[in-house]
């Protein structure tokens, strides 16, 4: 039985893995290296400071910034992507996504949103997506990031549904991890080969019911 569909928010709901992505690469630039899209998948559901980590090592100078100056890194990069965002419009949520939320939510399915970022509650506003979700859990309200379980085991807990009766959507291996480690079914949306660890893979929403969901895992 599915009683609960937990959903990733970047590169999920929303195309703003891109955003990060030119944000850190905009940053990388500045700093004098290239980072290039194929690194930038390491970033995906990794918190703001890990991913800065992830980055930094990728053009060999991890050990060169003191914590000082990695938080000013990181501040840098948000603002640059906080730029990308400002702009977003509910145009910009990914194909299929609202329709597949309304249609869980219409089988009496509870929605929650587990996110590794500081700035989901900024992008659901923008976006007009929060009448969609009945609890949200994100990078503000976790201190234990992606992989570990955390967000969704808490985004379960707020709306009281056993992790057996989750699904966990998610664009990240460290999400598909996290979902594994919560005892919870995954689904690895956009087709990357790292989200073989899945449940099953779903390329996008444009099309999917929670039928065939059910069809399919349950
Ligand atoms: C995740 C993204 O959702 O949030 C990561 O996949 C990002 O790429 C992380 O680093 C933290 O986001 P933010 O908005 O708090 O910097
Ligand atoms: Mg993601």
């Amino acid at each position: 039985m599915i009683a609960c569909c937990l959903f990733d928010l970047d590169g999920v709901i929303v195309d703003t893995a891109r955003y990060h992505y030119l944000a850190w690469a905009s940053l990388a630039r500045d700093l004098g290296f290239e980072f290039t899209p194929a690194a930038g998948e390491a970033t995906k559901g990794v918190s703001r400071m890990a991913s800065l980590d992830i980055v930094l090592r990728a053009g060999g100078m991890n050990e060169r910034f003191s914590p000082a100056e990695k938080e000013r890194l990181a501040a840098e990069k948000n603002a640059r992507y906080l730029a990308y965002v400002s702009a977003m419009t509910p145009a910009e949520v990914l194909p299929g996504a609202v329709a597949f939320l309304r249609d869980v939510r219409a089988h009496g399915v509870l929605t929650v949103l587990g996110s590794a970022s500081k700035n989901a509650g900024t992008i659901l506003d923008r976006c007009e997506l929060r009448p969609l979700f009945d609890a949200v859990v994100d990078g503000t309200g976790v201190s234990r990031p992606k992989p570990d379980p955390e967000v969704f085991s808490k985004g379960a807990e707020a709306v009281g549904v056993r992790p057996e009766n989750c699904v966990v959507f998610e664009d990240a291996a460290a999400g598909i991890e996290a979902a594994a480690r919560a005892g919870m079914r995954s689904v690895g949306v956009g087709g990357s080969p790292l989200l073989a660890g899945a449940t099953m893979q779903l390329n996008g929403f444009e099309g999917f019911t929670f039928e065939m969901l059910c069809k399919e895992i349950d």
